[in-house]
């Protein structure tokens, strides 16, 4: 648990600097959203002054959205070139993101899976979480589907991402492609990171609830290296005992 946002994405990027000059090779998984936006530009500052170098890495981004062209502003692949791609030094030829616009979005799924497959699987799979508790687009529902897939999105999750395309809710795309629950975990180590006092409520969830797809981040206690970084706001709603 960190003081704030900002003392949370220096801590990781440093440690994630770390683990690349360990091994250059890494092959890390990376989420959207407002949260690690912070700690991208964190990463950036790292590589801009020589202390991270990501020329070996290997990236696959968690999701992207359905019908919407890589070069669209709103894609979740301009997301990644603006906070983390322009900034670094990642070979394009190794950066992965779902193509929201192949002709078949189930064959891209497929393709997506093999590829991870084919890099050796994640080593470090960073993840948000929303305030509903869904990873990457895997929102609660009755069943979680396990692999890379086409996914309808929520009334709630199109809103959080109307920003992306101009607050213009109608123009939010209503699917996407998401990695499964099953291809994050796994993923060999994975940290969460959540911020800001509306993620305390998933977040306690989470971690000391149930495991339910009503709750896809309950999943996550299923793994045998996972981490959570929070800020102290998101952490509120846990009990300090239980993490003593
Ligand atoms: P946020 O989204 O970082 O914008 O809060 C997290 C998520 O929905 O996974």
């Amino acid at each position: 648990i960190f003081k704030d946002e900002r003392a949370l994405a220096k801590t990781l990027a440093v440690q994630i600097a770390a683990s690349l000059g360990g091994r250059p090779d890494i092959v890390l998984g990376l989420p959207t959203g407002r949260t690690p936006i912070r700690l991208y530009h964190e990463l950036g500052m790292l590589y801009a002054h020589k202390q991270a170098d990501f020329s070996n890495a290997t990236t696959f981004n968690v999701d992207e959205f359905l019908g919407i062209e890589p070069t669209h502003p709103g894609s979740y692949r301009a997301f990644m070139e603006d906070h983390l791609f322009s900034r670094v030094n990642l070979n394009p030829e190794r950066i992965h993101v779902p193509n929201g616009v192949a002709p078949d979005p189930d064959a891209e799924c497929a393709r997506y899976e093999a590829e991870i497959a084919e890099a050796g699987g994640i080593e470090l799979q960073l993840l948000g979480i929303g305030t509903n508790g869904h990873i990457g687009f895997n929102e609660p529902a009755r069943e979680l589907v396990a692999r890379t897939h086409r996914v309808q999105l929520k009334a709630s999750t199109r809103r959080s991402n109307a920003t992306l395309f101009g607050g213009d809710l109608d123009k939010v795309p209503t699917e996407a492609l998401s990695m499964g629950m099953g291809t994050i975990l796994k993923a060999r180590r994975i940290v969460l990171i959540a911020t800001g006092k509306s993620k305390a409520k998933c977040v306690e969830r989470a971690v000391n609830g149930p495991i339910t797809p009503r709750m896809p981040a309950s999943f996550l206690q299923l793994h045998r290296d996972v981490e959570l970084m929070l800020d102290e706001a998101a952490a509120a709603a846990l009990n300090p005992q239980q993490l003593a």
